[in-house]
């Protein structure tokens, strides 16, 4: 394996072959410029002409930029203690139940109608999200016997990610975010999670609005999304 392969992963985005997701490998040796380099020399032979990162910190942002990354989109960093977050159960008309694999098809309708192109996930991001951590949780929430809002939770010792949230826009600003949202603090609290964090895009209002309403504070600095225009 080449040495830049051990410290950046690749994988597929939205099942698009000319796009890749490109992020560093966070348990190992941080990727320098030549190796983000040496990344998109091979996506190039595999005809992929465009990359994005995760979300980044600004120093994890930094061989990318010098690799020719540029920025895609800012996003607020927030968390809260989970002593301090909120513990008033939302009154909602949904009821959140266990997530389950088979219900994977409507979640990600729930996802598509919610979140606009880019920010889409697919059956593999989805995946991923779940599977980012340790221990998770995966609540679906259910009006009328229908499927219109998710959450996943993922918790790696006494730290929890709010790592999914989205709401059908047809139920939106009726309870079933915060809900959502306070299924994952108690399940945190249960596990004995001291605090917990959650990032969203700097334009997303509605779900900053939420998370400051329900304890989460922003960080004084946030996180990057990159995007390597790819082309000759
Ligand atoms: C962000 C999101 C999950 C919020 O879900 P939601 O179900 O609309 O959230 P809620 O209804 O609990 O709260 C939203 C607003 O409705 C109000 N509300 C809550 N319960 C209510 C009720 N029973 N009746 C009327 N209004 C209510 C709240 O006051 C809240 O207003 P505020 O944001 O000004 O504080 C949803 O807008 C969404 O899916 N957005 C797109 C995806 C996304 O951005 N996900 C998060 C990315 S990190």
């Amino acid at each position: 394996m080449a040495p830049w392969a051990r410290r950046l992963r690749i994988t597929p985005w939205q099942g698009d072959p000319f796009v890749a997701l490109v992020g560093p490998v966070r348990t190992g040796r941080m990727p320098n410029p030549a190796d983000v380099e040496r990344c998109l020399n091979a996506l190039r032979r595999r005809g992929v002409d465009r990359a994005v990162t995760p979300a980044l910190s600004p120093f994890e942002a930094e061989p990318f930029y010098q690799a020719g990354f540029e920025l895609l989109e800012r996003l607020h960093l927030l968390s809260v203690s989970l002593d301090l977050a909120s513990s008033r159960p939302s009154r909602s008309p949904a009821k959140s139940v266990a997530g389950r694999r088979w219900h994977d098809r409507a979640v990600l309708e729930v996802d598509r109608r919610a979140f606009s192109g880019f920010w889409r996930f697919d059956q593999l991001a989805l995946r991923e999200a779940k599977t980012a951590t340790p221990s998770r949780r995966f609540r679906v929430a259910k009006l009328d016997g229908r499927i219109v809002g998710y959450a996943v939770t993922g918790r790696a010792g006494r730290r929890g990610y709010l790592q999914r949230l989205a709401v059908d826009p047809t139920v939106q600003g009726r309870g079933v975010g915060s809900m959502l949202v306070h299924d994952s603090f108690d399940w945190l609290r249960r596990r004995g999670a001291d605090e917990t964090l959650v990032n969203t895009q700097e334009s997303n209002a509605k779900a900053l609005a939420l998370y400051e309403r329900l304890g989460y504070r922003r960080h004084h600095q946030g996180l990057l999304v990159l995007q390597w225009p790819g082309g000759p």
